[in-house]
């Protein structure tokens, strides 16, 4: 898809379509009404008839104006003015897209950017525009006879004020990158597990690596695992036939001497539970189980398309989790890379095993901060659902600033404590700590593991095992945590 800005009167406009907003009450926007204007009145008229009464994300198609260069017009509902929050507006983009979706619409001129949108300037609507859109039209056709989508749009072009010009070509600047990092998450994401192994995801990187010459890329082997002493990690891997890998992304946009932020990935690209072996009914999605890795390839893109004048590293451990005669046992007690022993209680709770050797190797970064992002406990759907990710950390004001970012960009997070009572629970008899910590409150005490290995710098755990995939009639990919961790990075570069 081609996004542009354009800074174009409405009597000179030559389009397929127009979009523009209007609000309950019979008011218009400024773009509506300029192209009320210019077309005798329709809006206004159609309007008087009740054909549409401005509702959130209503739609009402005009599809033609006689003797106007503006072939249609598409006139979408905002709700009453002064109250358009972000989520609905967003919620009014995706009616918009879904709408033009089903055309054979080719070029479109979007007006939305002049929404009064609460507390909101410019170059975030701009922004969102462009991720929304591009969210929506994403269609997955790898594996599919038919390789091409049936889109016909081809261009979106975004109409600007002239005084708005700048702002909203940041804002498409920043939109682009980041929809093309989330377009990257989903694709790899979505692709089942027998096409995305481990190997294909260092090649996924490796890829990014030769596409920027700011980010350095670097696969260890399980050899090279091994030598590091990563047992926890590589006992994971032992049941399967794919080799594991541990991928590096090194993002160079800032001066030498600046401290990195490290993002580590879960890259579990298939988790059948290994001898504690899931239920059937509904496994297939743990391809998705490496989300937190796609998450790390999309969002390290995303920033080197920005140019941000950061650094950053990328950890993706990879492996696949499957039963097999090789593999953990419950009660096998294996050796971390920081030295402490881990019982392996139930070989289900893999993703801690592999992380925790990931966010050890983590420290040789001379970290500013780490995040790490995981598809890790069924717990997290139980306590927050679909709706926001888990967050917890050692550092408030790390947690507070991802927060922050997800707000901007839309993409939620909710705190859970991280305090030193549940701790408690991953005592073993056998071991210096169990995998596992029972029943009761299982987001937080995955995250306890991982605080283990975490103690050395400042660090903040994401669960998106609720929020990277949409289960159900519509299963895909969502992308996230993506547009939280730009914005966090966007922030930190302060661009
Ligand atoms: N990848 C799963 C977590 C998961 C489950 C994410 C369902 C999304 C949907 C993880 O490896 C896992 O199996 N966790 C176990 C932990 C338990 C054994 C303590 C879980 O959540 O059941
Ligand atoms: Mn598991
Ligand atoms: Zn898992």
């Amino acid at each position: 898809m081609d996004y542009s800005i354009e800074t174009l009167a409405f009597d000179k406009l030559e389009t397929d379509c127009v979009i523009v907003g209007i609000y309950e009450n019979k008011q218009l926007s400024p773009s509506a009404e300029s192209v009320d204007k210019i077309s005798q009145g329709v809006i206004t008229q159609l309007i008087e008839r009740g054909d549409i009464k401005g509702k959130n994300a209503e739609i009402l198609w005009i599809n033609y104006i006689p003797n106007s260069p503006i072939k249609r017009i598409l006139i979408v509902g905002l709700g009453e003015k002064g109250k358009l929050t972000a989520k609905l507006y967003r919620k009014a983009l995706s009616s918009t897209i879904t709408a033009l979706k089903s055309t054979s619409i080719k070029t479109v001129n979007c007006t939305l950017i002049d929404s009064d949108v609460n507390d909101k300037e410019t170059s975030w609507k701009t922004r969102q525009i462009v991720e929304r859109f591009n969210d929506a039209i994403y269609q997955y056709q790898e594996t599919k006879s038919e390789k091409e989508p049936k889109l016909t749009l081809k261009k979106i072009q975004i109409n600007a004020l002239a005084v708005e010009k700048e702002r909203a070509a940041i804002g498409l600047k920043y939109g682009v990158a980041i929809a093309r990092g989330i377009e990257l998450t989903k694709f790899v994401a979505d692709l089942p597990g027998n096409v995305c192994t481990p190997t294909f995801l260092a090649e996924q990187a490796k890829e990014i690596g030769n596409n920027f010459s700011k980010i350095d890329v670097d696969v260890l082997e399980e050899n090279d695992i091994e030598a590091l002493g990563m047992g926890s990690f590589l006992s994971v891997s032992r049941g399967s036939r794919q080799p594991a890998k541990l991928i590096v992304l090194n993002y160079q946009g800032g001066t030498k001497e600046s401290k990195p932020v490290v993002i580590v990935g879960k890259g579990l690209t298939f988790d059948a539970g290994g001898i504690s072996l899931k239920p059937g009914a509904g496994m297939d999605e743990m391809k998705y189980d490496m989300c937190g890795g796609a998450s790390v390839l999309g969002t390290l893109k995303a920033a080197a398309e920005m140019n941000l004048n950061i650094n950053i590293v990328g950890i993706i451990p990879s492996s696949e989790n499957m039963p097999d005669g090789d593999a953990n046992k419950p009660g096998d007690v294996v050796t971390s890379m920081a030295g402490l022993t881990i019982e392996i209680l139930n070989t289900d709770a893999e993703g801690r095993l592999i992380l925790c050797d990931a966010l050890t190797y983590a420290e040789k970064f001379n970290p500013e901060v780490v995040i790490d992002l995981a598809t890790l406990t069924g717990a997290c759907l139980v306590a927050l659902g679909r709706v926001p990710s888990g967050i917890l950390g050692n550092d408030d004001d790390l947690c507070n600033d991802l927060i922050s970012a997800g707000e901007t960009a839309c993409d939620s997070l909710w705190r859970l404590p991280l305090w030193d009572e549940y701790q408690e629970q991953l005592k073993s008899n056998f071991a210096d700590l169990a995998n596992i910590g029972g029943r009761d409150a299982g987001t937080i005490t995955a995250a306890c593991f991982l605080s283990r290995f975490t103690e050395d710098y400042r660090w903040a755990h994401l669960d998106i095992a609720g929020t990277a995939w949409r289960t159900g009639a519509n299963k895909g990919a969502t992308g996230r945590p993506v547009p939280l961790l730009s914005q966090y990075l966007i922030d930190k570069a302060g661009a």
